[in-house]
C-alpha cells in the first residue's frame, strides 16, 4: 500500500494551481442522469472519487468519455440499470447522489444504504423524506432503498438539518418533477450553487441556490450543456493551512477566494498575510502561528472539512486553541495520530483543546479519512525529521496530485510503496 514520506521543516514557496472541486464534480456528474443529451464538463479533478462515480454511472449505461485535461463528457441516452450496489456505495458515500436523478428520470431506483463510515453514522433520512414528500414510494429492504414514482411532484420540503448532498439530491429530483418544489433549510454551500448553475444551463428552473430556500419549477425534460466545475475550496484551504504552518510565501491560482471567507479569516487570525485578487490568493507567513479557536458550522460558517487541517496548525501554535465539531460526531480521529507527532491535544466529546508545542517530531502515522489525512500532511510538513503516512488512498480520493503540488512548492515529500 502506498505511503507518503515527508521530511518536515521546510518553508513552502512558489505557485500552485487549484483543481476543480471534488464536492461539486460528484453531484454534477450525477446530473448527467437527468438528460439523454451530452453533458460536457471542464475542470473535473483527477481523483479516485471521480473515477468511482464515473464507474458507477457507466454501470448504469451512461456513456462516460475519457477524462482528458480536466474535460469529461457524459451522455445518458438510456439507463439500463437504475441501481447503485453496496460495493460502490460503501466505498463512496456520495454515490447516494444518484437516487434523486434516477427516480426523476426513470421512475425507479435501487440504491444501497451507505451504512456507517469512519466519521460517524451519516444517515440519509432527509434524502428519503424529501423524495417521499414528492410522491415517491420508498421501502428499505436488505440494506437497499427501493424507490418508485410515476412522476415526482413538486412539494414543500423543510429539512430537519442542513445537509449538502440531501439538498443536492432533492434539487436534482425536483428539476423534472411536476410543479414547484420549495426546499427549506437548504444547504448554502458553494457546491450547491455550482450544481444549480449546471442544472440551469441544462434548462432547469431554479431560484435561490446559495440561500436557505431553493425554489425549483419542474420541467418536462432537460437538455445537454457545457459546464466548468468550480475551484476546490477545501484543497485551497489545505494549502493555505500548510503555508500558515510551515511559513513561506505561496500564490494559489484558479481559486475562488469568495468561497473561503471563514477559513481565510481564521488563518489571518493565526498571523498569515493573505491577499486575494480575482482568482488568485497569496499567502505569506513568518514565524510561529498564533493558536486559533473555531466551531464548525454549515456554510458560510467554518467548514468541517477544514477542521482537521486547522487542528494541525494549532498543534504548533502559540497558545491554546479550542476546536468544536458540530457537523459530524467522531470526527477527531486525527487527534490521536497528531499526538503521535508530539501534539498536546485533549478531546472532550465534540471539543478538542490544543495546547501548541514549539515543535512536532516526525513519526509513522495512519490516515483515517480524507481530511484527517490532510491534517497529517500539514503536520508532517512542519514536524522535524521524517513522517511516514500510511493508508494514503484516502488522500487520493480527494486531492489531485498532492505530493507533486507540494514538491513544486519545495516540500520534501514522496510517495513510497
Ligand atoms: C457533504 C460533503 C462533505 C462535508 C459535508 C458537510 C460531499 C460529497 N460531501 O457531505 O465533504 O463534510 O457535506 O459539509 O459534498 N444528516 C442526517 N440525515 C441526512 C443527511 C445528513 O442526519 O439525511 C446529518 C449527517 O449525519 C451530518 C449532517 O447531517 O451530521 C451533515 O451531513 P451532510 O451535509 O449531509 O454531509 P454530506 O452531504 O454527506
Amino acid at each position: 500500500m502506498d505511503k507518503l514520506r515527508i521530511i518536515g521543516g521546510r518553508a513552502l514557496a512558489g505557485e500552485v494551481r487549484v483543481s476543480g472541486a471534488k464536492n461539486a464534480a460528484l453531484p454534477i456528474l450525477c446530473a448527467a442522469l437527468l438528460t439523454e443529451k451530452p453533458l460536457a464538463l471542464d475542470n473535473v479533478p483527477r481523483l479516485m472519487d471521480v473515477r468511482t462515480m464515473a464507474k458507477l454511472l457507466a454501470q448504469m449505461g451512461v456513456e462516460v468519455g475519457a477524462q482528458n485535461d480536466g474535460r469529461m463528457e457524459l451522455q445518458a441516452k438510456g439507463i439500463k440499470e437504475p441501481v447503485a450496489g453496496y460495493e460502490m456505495v460503501k466505498t463512496m458515500r456520495a454515490s447516494v447522489l444518484v437516487l434523486g436523478p434516477l427516480l426523476a428520470r426513470c421512475g425507479r431506483a435501487r440504491v444501497s444504504l451507505p451504512g456507517g463510515c469512519a466519521i460517524g453514522a451519516r444517515p440519509v433520512d432527509q434524502h428519503v423524506k424529501g423524495l417521499q414528500a414528492m410522491g415517491a414510494d420508498i421501502t428499505v429492504e436488505r440494506g437497499y432503498m427501493n424507490a418508485a414514482a410515476k412522476r415526482l411532484r413538486g412539494a414543500r420540503i423543510a429539512m430537519d438539518m442542513v445537509t449538502v448532498t440531501g439538498t443536492e439530491n432533492l434539487m436534482m429530483a425536483a428539476t423534472l418533477a411536476a410543479g414547484t418544489t420549495l426546499l427549506e433549510n437548504a444547504a448554502r454551500e458553494p457546491e450547491v450553487v455550482d450544481l444549480a448553475n449546471c442544472l440551469r444551463s441544462m434548462g432547469a428552473k431554479i431560484d435561490g441556490a446559495g440561500t436557505d430556500t431553493i425554489r425549483v419549477e419542474g420541467v418536462a425534460s432537460l437538455a445537454g450543456a457545457k459546464h466548468r466545475v468550480m475551484p476546490d475550496r477545501i484543497e485551497t484551504g489545505t494549502y493555505l493551512a500548510a503555508v500558515a504552518a510551515t511559513g513561506g510565501k505561496v500564490r494559489l491560482t484558479e481559486a475562488a477566494p469568495d468561497t473561503l471567507e471563514a477559513t481565510i479569516e481564521k488563518l489571518r487570525e493565526a498571523g498569515a498575510k493573505i491577499t486575494a485578487c480575482g482568482s488568485e490568493i497569496t499567502i505569506e507567513m513568518t514565524g510561529r502561528p498564533r493558536s486559533v479557536s473555531l466551531t464548525t458550522a454549515p456554510y458560510p460558517g467554518f467548514p468541517t472539512d477544514m477542521q482537521a487541517q486547522l487542528m494541525a496548525l494549532d498543534c504548533v501554535g502559540q497558545g491554546t486553541g479550542t476546536i468544536t465539531e458540530t457537523i459530524f460526531e467522531n470526527r477527531f480521529m486525527h487527534a490521536l495520530e497528531l499526538q503521535r507527532l508530539g501534539a498536546d491535544i485533549a478531546v472532550h466529546g465534540n471539543t478538542a483543546v490544543v495546547h501548541g508545542v514549539e515543535r512536532l517530531q516526525g513519526a509513522t502515522v495512519m490516515a483515517t479519512d480524507l481530511r484527517a489525512s490532510a491534517s497529517l500532511v500539514v503536520a508532517g510538513l512542519v514536524a522535524q525529521g521524517e513522517t511516514l503516512i500510511d493508508r494514503i488512498y484516502h488522500l487520493d480520493r480527494g486531492y489531485e496530485g498532492l505530493e507533486h503540488k507540494l514538491a513544486g512548492l519545495g516540500a520534501r515529500i514522496a510517495r513510497v510503496r
